[in-house]
């Protein structure tokens, strides 16, 4: 017998009337007859066509949703809809049986929140299978796109003993008994006998070690895991999240936009033709679902639509000020609908605020910059004082339709002095950051980066509304299960 072959490359052949031996998971057996079978590498279903009459009986009701099978027999073209070629089985033996009336998974519709509950096992659906296979698509992208452009994959530090964003949400990492630590003669818990000497944590963001690598090798990029103890139970936000964070030595925020609209643009492309039937699949569940809302809370282009329309056109860009202004004159703002009335300069936008500047006025994406300098991290590069008054730094946000921030990144403030005297004002320790100073005393120069969610932007290309359906087993507040 012919050595095992996958379902994309079966489903893709051109010939028939061949052997072929498959392997997967039954997803339906119908009329003692027709197996859908499934192995994960396409969102298509094989049709594996039983003889009935001449299998075991015992054999078929083991033919159950769930069972892992090994099929061999003859690949010709089927002449039912819905299918170009189908296996006609001559040899099926079961690798695992899936007792139907254990099986959580059901062949039916089942809700997005109830498969979250069982994510050992919604891999094994349509939906997730799409997901998982665009997820990865993505992935590779950015590698490839960095790759392709010289950038140095940098592995930063998992652990550390900073707080990049100095937004004080970082998860403890100690090897302490909590019930019992060391005690300072004071009383106070004993770091210095801690695991590594002192307080740690998980890192909320590679970039300060990202720009230390940008300050000798030009161009350079992480991408892994980072850890946020907000406790924020919204549809994008994780405690636990990928991010890309690319940091280049002599760029500019223009250079830095231009990278970043750049860097999405690529990757949208390579998942719409790498995961053509995926995508399709995932549009045509977004339509489903949004049949089920109103129809003024529908949106107005498909899941296709909206990543071609985001490849064609150019993303929207202008200043924090200029957005206030927009805001403030909006009808939302003076109909007083906005939970957040857009009143003064100088505050946070709400999500409210970015997705009428992205849905409803420009439309596309936006990219937003030169921020407060009192909302930003100490990092960013200071502007020069304007005509107003308003302290800005060289701040940029990109904004997308249904996601809001995808991107927040900015030029850094490479001028020692600026950049100690902002520490300073925000209470940042000089000392503890020694290193990441050290970088504006010896060599300094013009750089800048940015972060980019990979759960937002795997939430934009497969249309999932909750970050939690894009990530294979999601930390959120009061969940670590699996
Ligand atoms: O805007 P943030 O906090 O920026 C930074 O961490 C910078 N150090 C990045 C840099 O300049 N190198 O986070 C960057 C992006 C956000 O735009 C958002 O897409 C995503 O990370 N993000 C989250 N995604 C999921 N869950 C969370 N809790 C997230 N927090 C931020
Ligand atoms: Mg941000």
């Amino acid at each position: 017998m012919s050595q095992r072959i996958k379902i994309k490359a079966l489903l893709e052949s051109e010939q028939t009337d061949i052997n072929v031996t498959v392997k997967g998971w039954v997803r339906t057996f119908r009329n003692n007859q027709f197996i859908a079978l499934n192995d994960g590498s396409t969102n298509n279903n094989l049709q594996v066509v039983v003889d009935f009459e001449n299998t075991d009986p015992a054999l078929l009701k083991r033919l159950t949703t769930g069972a892992a099978i090994s099929v061999s027999g003859l690949l010709v073209a089927s002449l039912g809809k819905g299918q170009k070629v189908e296996v006609k089985a001559k040899e099926i033996e079961i690798l695992g049986d899936s007792d139907p009336e254990k099986y959580p998974l059901q062949p039916k519709k089942h809700s997005l929140e109830f498969l979250r509950e069982i994510a050992h096992l919604r891999f094994r659906t349509s939906t997730f299978g799409s997901v998982f296979r665009v997820r990865n698509s993505l992935a590779f992208a950015v590698h490839q796109f960095f790759q392709e452009r010289g950038f140095i994959y940098l592995h930063t530090p998992i652990i550390t003993a900073s707080d990049a964003e100095g937004a004080g949400e970082t998860f403890h990492v100690t090897n302490f008994d909590l019930l019992n630590p060391p005690k300072t003669e004071s009383g106070e818990i004993d770091f210095k006998e801690d695991f590594f000497g002192r307080p740690t944590n998980l890192t909320v963001s590679g970039q300060l070690e990202g720009e230390l690598g940008a300050m000798a090798l030009s161009d350079i990029y992480t991408f892994g895991p980072t850890f946020r103890a907000e406790n924020s139970n919204t549809t994008r936000h994780l405690a636990e999240f990928w991010m890309i964070e690319p940091e280049m030595a002599f760029y500019d925020l223009n250079d830095n936009m231009d990278l970043a609209e750049e860097l999405l643009k690529y990757v949208i492309k390579y998942a719409l033709d790498k995961n053509a039937e995926d995508i399709s699949f995932l549009t045509q569940r977004l339509e489903d679902e949004e049949k089920q809302k109103p129809q003024q809370e529908r949106s107005e282009m498909s899941l296709l639509e909206k990543l071609q329309f985001c490849l064609d056109n150019d993303f929207e860009r202008l200043t924090y000020t200029e957005a206030i202004d927009i805001l403030k004159e909006s009808t939302p703002n003076k109909k007083k609908k906005f939970q957040y009335p857009i009143e003064g300069w100088g505050t946070d936008l709400q999500s409210e605020h970015e997705r009428y500047l992205v849905e409803k006025h420009f439309k596309k994406p936006v990219i937003l910059t030169d921020y407060p300098k009192q909302i930003k991290a100490f990092y960013m590069r200071q502007n020069e004082v304007d005509a107003n008054g308003h302290e800005t730094v060289r701040a940029m946000d990109i904004l997308f339709p249904g996601i809001g921030e995808i991107v927040g990144g900015s030029q850094r403030e490479e001028r020692l002095d600026k950049l100690e005297q902002r520490m300073d004002e925000m209470g940042i320790p000089k000392d503890e950051l020694w290193w990441y100073l050290d970088t504006r005393r010896f060599g300094a120069c013009p750089h800048a980066g940015f972060g980019l969610g990979f759960e937002r932007l795997v939430q934009f290309v497969t249309g999932m509304g909750n970050i939690r359906d894009v990530i294979p087993f999601p930390r959120f507040p009061k969940n670590a299960e699996f």
